[in-house]
Parts: C-alpha cells; structure tokens; sequence
C-alpha cells in the first residue's frame, strides 16, 4: 500500500476571493455574526464566505465576510457602522478591488436602532426613533426625544 504521499499537504488555506461583489474587511469577532445576520445572508443564493479568528494587524483577530454579487444599500452601511465601527468596506470588481473604504458613522441614526427606554415615545406611539451619535468608540447614542444615552449591548438594530 502506497500511504505515503509525494505531494506536500498545504500549510495554508485562505478564505478564496470574490469575483464581483462586497467584502466586509476587518469586523470584530463578536460582531461578525450580528453583520452576517444584519445582512440576512441566510437568504442569499449566491457565494457568501465568512471567517472568524483570522489573524489581523489592526484588531488583533478579526472576522470578514465576502457576499458575491451584492452591493449595500446606505442604510445597511449604517447598521454595520453601528456594530462595527472599524470596519472596512470593499467593493470588488472583476476580482479587483475597485473600492475601499472604512464604515462611517452618521452623526444622527433615524429609523435603525430601537431606544432602550421603555417609555420613550418612539416605544408608544409610531414616532421613527432618531438619535445623535455622541461617540464612535465605543458607540454611543442619544434619543433626541428622551435623552436615553444608549452603548454598548443597550444598542438593539429594529
Ligand atoms: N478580496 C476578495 N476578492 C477579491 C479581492 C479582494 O475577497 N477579488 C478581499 C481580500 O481577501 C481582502 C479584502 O478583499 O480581505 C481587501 O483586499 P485588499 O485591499 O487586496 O487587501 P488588504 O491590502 O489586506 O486590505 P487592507 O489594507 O484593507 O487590510
Ligand atoms: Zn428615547
């Protein structure tokens, strides 16, 4: 029997590159999975990768998330500005990245982000919440209706 093999066993594998679509660059581990449910992508059909624990420069481990064939709207650059403030955005075409750029977070958020005060207005009546962004790190929000100061884990996506 012949077990022994001549080729050498790869060492490395990387999570392999888009042709035309989005990479999501440089996410915290903990917010890898709250973007790719965000995204929704249990609903795209085609190619989505994802990688968690990949060795970085900038955040120590980092996760990425590629989705072949779709560009973010706003709103969704937004919701993944909220969640991951460091992120990097790369719309890649024809395998080349013809894009890049870092999240950035608005200086009001409208209609994404649910105020954590149950008595808030935006809770009891159909008012779209709306919220000053004070700080980006760690992300801090205030109601404009309220003055609900909301970080961290108080930060719940509608
Ligand atoms: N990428 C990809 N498919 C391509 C081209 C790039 O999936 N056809 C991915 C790369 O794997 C990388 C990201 O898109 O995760 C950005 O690519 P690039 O700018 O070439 O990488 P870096 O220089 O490492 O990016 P940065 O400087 O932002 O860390
Ligand atoms: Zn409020």
């Amino acid at each position: 029997m012949n077990m022994g093999s001549e080729r050498p066993v790869p060492q490395e594998l990387n999570v392999s590159a888009i042709r035309n679509g989005t990479v999501i660059d440089h996410v915290s581990n903990e917010a890898t999975f709250k973007v790719a449910e965000i995204l929704r992508l249990e609903q795209e059909d085609q190619m989505v990768l994802v990688g968690m624990n990949l060795p970085s420069k900038q955040v120590g481990k980092k996760g990425i998330i590629k989705i072949e064939g779709r560009e973010l709207t706003p709103q969704e650059v937004d919701k993944i500005a909220l969640i991951a403030p460091q992120a990097t955005l790369n719309i890649i075409k024809d395998y080349r990245v013809a894009e890049k750029r870092k999240v950035q977070l608005p200086d009001r958020v409208e209609g994404i982000v649910r105020c954590f005060n149950p008595s808030c207005v935006t809770n009891r009546q159909s008012v779209t919440t709306c919220f000053e962004v004070l700080g980006s790190s760690p992300v801090s929000l205030r109601c404009i209706y309220c003055e609900r100061l909301m970080s961290g884990p108080d930060i719940i996506l509608r």
